[in-house]
């Protein structure tokens, strides 16, 4: 499974990065406007000079004409530039025009299995469902995931699954279970990921026993 971080914070993307098994990174208007960030094409070329996977950048644009140039703009950014639309029609008909040009899309704002195959069907390069998001309303945000998992086996597609809006290691988790291909995790819980409260104790054990170890010996 690909690990990317869903952030806009570049000293939270070097640090990930330095733990060694950072794949890409999301980020989305809201987590630019966490930053301060109002323009955004300096922050993802910055991001982009940091890692070579993939870097999702979110079009705010909701007319055709507008969100195919933004699209197109944000793409000529960086080679790793992925263009990140809103799962509408608009979204849809510009995925299959950015597909046809080799620019890779993650269609994001997905909610349901039936929105994923259109998504697949316009050519997106990624998805990207909520599940945090889904669980909040009492539906099964995971559950969604093997539906589409289900879905585009069953036809062949090669859209990647990002789970996104995740809240806890336990989503990570359920997502690798399932074989999604990505998980993006915010920077707080990537760092939930290595811990376990028996590792610590044994760890602390293991010190003490050394310490205790070499005062004998002198
Ligand atoms: O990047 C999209 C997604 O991960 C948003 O997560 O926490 O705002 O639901 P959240």
């Amino acid at each position: 499974m690909k690990f990317f971080i869903d952030t806009a914070n570049i000293d939270e993307i070097k640090k990930a990065a330095s733990y060694g098994f950072l794949d890409g990174v999301t980020t989305n208007p809201s987590l630019m406007a966490k930053e301060g960030i109002s323009d955004q094409d300096g922050r993802i070329k910055a991001i982009c000079a940091l890692t070579s996977g993939p870097v999702s950048a979110e079009v705010l644009s909701t007319e055709p004409e507008t969100m195919l140039a933004e699209a197109r703009h944000l793409a000529s950014l960086a080679t790793n530039v992925v263009i990140k639309l809103p799962l509408t029609m608009t979204g849809l008909k510009t995925t299959k025009i950015l597909a046809n040009e080799d620019i890779h899309v993650n269609v994001t704002l997905v909610f349901s299995a039936l929105q994923a195959l259109l998504a697949a069907k316009a050519g997106a390069a990624y998805i990207s469902p909520f599940v945090g998001r889904l669980d909040d309303t009492g539906v099964d945000g995971l559950g969604i995931v093997e539906d589409i998992q289900t879905i585009y086996s069953n036809y062949g597609y090669e859209t990647e699954i990002i789970v996104a809006s995740i809240r806890n290691p336990q989503h990570v988790l359920r997502a690798a279970l399932l074989g999604a291909d990505i998980s993006t995790i915010p920077f707080s819980v990537i760092n939930q990921l290595a811990s376990h409260p028996m590792t610590q104790q044994g760890l602390a054990t293991f010190l003490a026993d050394h310490a205790r170890a070499k005062e004998i010996k002198t």
